[in-house]
């Protein structure tokens, strides 16, 4: 292995505050986060499985678990509150249009509160019983959502009342946080599951994705009555993390598909519709009015961009009460049946994302990965890599996909224009791992294995599971699991890819040294591979020593990348990258 550690111990020193405590004895900790409890298994103790033996509740379909958010997410309601309310007063006053079946306070730009009624008719009844408010300087657009102001009808008699309300956080922990959920483990198999409990998504933001993707669904619902808005990618697939972005998709197929079911007897009634020449001027044509309806009329919508010229044409905006950057796109069915992809893969064995979310740690701690879009790997990208890697491992511990293609059923069956996407969905069917090696081998060989791999000359299919040739010269080849033809990682240049590399060579060797170091005075295990690295040091000083016109190059690249024709898509082919 190149890149051994000239100063690695200096880094060593750095961080170190303790004796290091004595481990492993419990190698698995399953996560009870949102995901687990969509899965089915939010009962389950932590410390209580052994890898590849995993619990046999029955789990949920991907189908099963958006359907039942959804229904969750229409009987509820956003509510502005003033900054002093008593939660008992609160929930009285609300009780009078129906049970609240579960509610939560969080702070973003103010106080706000996410009110889950039993009976959809309860928000009915609190819309019937809200007005629009009449501004003394400014005009109110009457819009009227499930977006809702309480405010004290004599503030003055309330103002000395104190705020007793529990406030639920929906930021990522901080640096300091994690570095005590690391140093504190009990073991490196410890560390990757304790900093998953630390990032996954929680229950109540998970709520609150729902809920802001029901709110827009309001909206466009205006133009189309029967679109659905529903949310992909990390908000769903369970590898999101606190602070990701909520990719969302408008879905108006179900609206196409009611209108012709009822097609019987001699004659099909149609409707008259405006033509337009392609599928893709379709789309932007309704993303470009939808987004201007959000910017208008949508409360809480603000900074809105319309990225049409995007592969995957999208409309971006903030959505302030929820805090949450957002990505809409249509006709993007594809990504949804990705999203289905990696939360099969996510449910299948609990290493898998315990895995992932160290990797993406890694990865973003490092600046391999960015929230700008440009020429580095993507979060998607590095997971496909972790899948792949786990494909690999004798026995496997994933299924490839086209394992899980030959055990579809009829209902399974899917064809998204022309590309074949069915898989299994039923993840209780498929057969668990007998693999049981531990997290930490795991880690410590996927750098190995990505340190020593030929990216030169071969290429990643997580659909059969194997090593191919690359069809192109693309410095990361990472076959796109439903559109074959096509590179998910297309984006990624040389010295993005050599600085990979060379990280996973050091990690791996400084998890190599680990095994034998005796010393307990040092942060060890995951949290020594997020020290600062020599690597990056390197990398960051070659990119600077280059010459002015590459750098004004690739900057210029870069911001082309990001602004203009394709902010999104880092890929050249479809992606809303927008990495946390
Ligand atoms: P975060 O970085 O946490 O937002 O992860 P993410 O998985 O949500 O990624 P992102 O927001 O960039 O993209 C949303 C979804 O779009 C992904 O989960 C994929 O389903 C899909 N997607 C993203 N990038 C690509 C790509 O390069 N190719 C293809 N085919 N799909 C992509
Ligand atoms: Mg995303």
């Amino acid at each position: 292995m190149a890149a051994r550690g000239v100063g690695v111990l200096t880094r060593w020193s750095l961080c170190s505050r303790r004796g290091r405590v004595h481990r492993p004895v419990f190698r698995l900790v399953s996560s009870a986060g949102p995901a687990a409890a969509d899965l089915g298994r939010d009962e389950q103790p932590p410390g209580s499985e052994v890898p590849g033996t995993e619990d046999k509740t029955p789990k949920k379909r991907f189908s099963e678990v958006q359907r039942e958010r959804r229904e969750q997410a229409q009987r509820t309601a956003l509510i502005h509150c003033p900054n002093k309310i008593s939660e008992k007063k609160f929930l009285k006053y609300l009780s009078q249009h129906g049970p609240i079946k579960n509610h939560f306070f969080y702070e973003s730009f103010g106080l706000y509160a996410l009110v889950e009624f039993c009976q959809k008719d309860s928000i009915d009844s609190l819309k019937h019983g809200s007005h629009t408010p009449s501004l003394s300087t400014e005009a109110a657009i009457p819009f009227r959502s499930r977006f809702f102001s309480l405010r004290q009808r004599n503030p003055s008699s309330q103002s000395s009342e104190q705020s007793c309300v529990k406030i639920s956080s929906q930021v990522p922990p901080t640096n300091r946080k994690l570095f005590d959920v690391l140093y504190y483990a009990e073991s490196v198999d410890d560390q990757l599951n304790n900093l998953l409990k630390a990032s996954e998504l929680t229950e109540e933001n998970t709520k609150l994705r729902y809920l802001t993707c029901s709110l827009i669904e309001d909206i466009a619902a205006a133009y189309f009555p029967s679109c659905t808005v529903r949310p992909f990618g990390s908000s769903v697939n369970t590898f999101g993390k606190l602070g990701c972005d909520l990719d969302m998709f408008l879905d108006l197929d179900e609206f196409r598909e009611n209108t012709t079911n009822k097609n019987v007897g001699n004659f099909l009634m149609e409707f008259q519709v405006k033509s337009v020449p392609s599928e893709r001027i379709a789309t932007q044509k309704i993303l470009s009015v939808i987004g201007e309806c959000l910017d208008h009329f949508g409360p809480g919508c603000v900074g809105l961009q319309k990225i049409l010229n995007a592969r995957c044409p999208l409309v971006r905006f903030s959505h302030q009460p929820s805090g949450f950057q957002c990505d809409l796109t249509t006709n993007n069915r594809i990504a949804l049946k990705s999203s289905e992809l990696l939360y099969i893969y996510g449910a299948l064995d609990s290493r898998v994302r315990a895995l992932v979310f160290s990797i993406r740690h890694w990865a973003r701690t490092h600046s391999l990965t960015s929230s700008i879009p440009g020429a580095w790997i993507t979060n998607f990208s590095l997971t496909m890599m972790v899948i792949f890697f786990l494909q690999r491992r004798s026995p496997p511990i994933l299924p490839t996909l086209d394992s899980l293609k030959s055990l579809a059923g009829a209902e399974d069956k899917c064809i998204i224009e022309g590309n074949n996407c069915t898989f299994l969905s039923d993840l209780n069917k498929i057969k668990p791992s007998g693999n049981t090696e531990t997290l930490e081998l795991l880690l410590k060989e996927f750098f190995e294995y990505f340190g020593n791999f030929a990216f030169n000359k071969n290429s990643i299919n997580i659909r059969q599971g194997k090593e191919q040739n690359k069809p192109d010269s693309s410095p990361l080849y990472i076959q796109n699991p439903f559109e074959t033809s096509l590179n998910v990682s297309k984006n990624v240049s040389q010295s993005q890819m050599q600085k990979f590399v060379d990280l996973a060579r050091e990690s791996a060797w400084i998890l190599d040294q680990e095994d034998r170091a005796s010393s307990d005075d040092r942060p060890w295990g995951l949290a020594a591979l997020l020290l600062p690295s020599i690597i990056s040091k390197s990398h960051a000083k070659r990119s600077k020593n280059k010459p002015a016109s590459e750098r004004v190059r690739s900057l210029l690249e870069s911001i082309k990348q990001g602004n203009t024709a394709d902010p999104a898509s880092t890929d050249g082919e479809r992606t809303m990258n927008t990495q946390t």
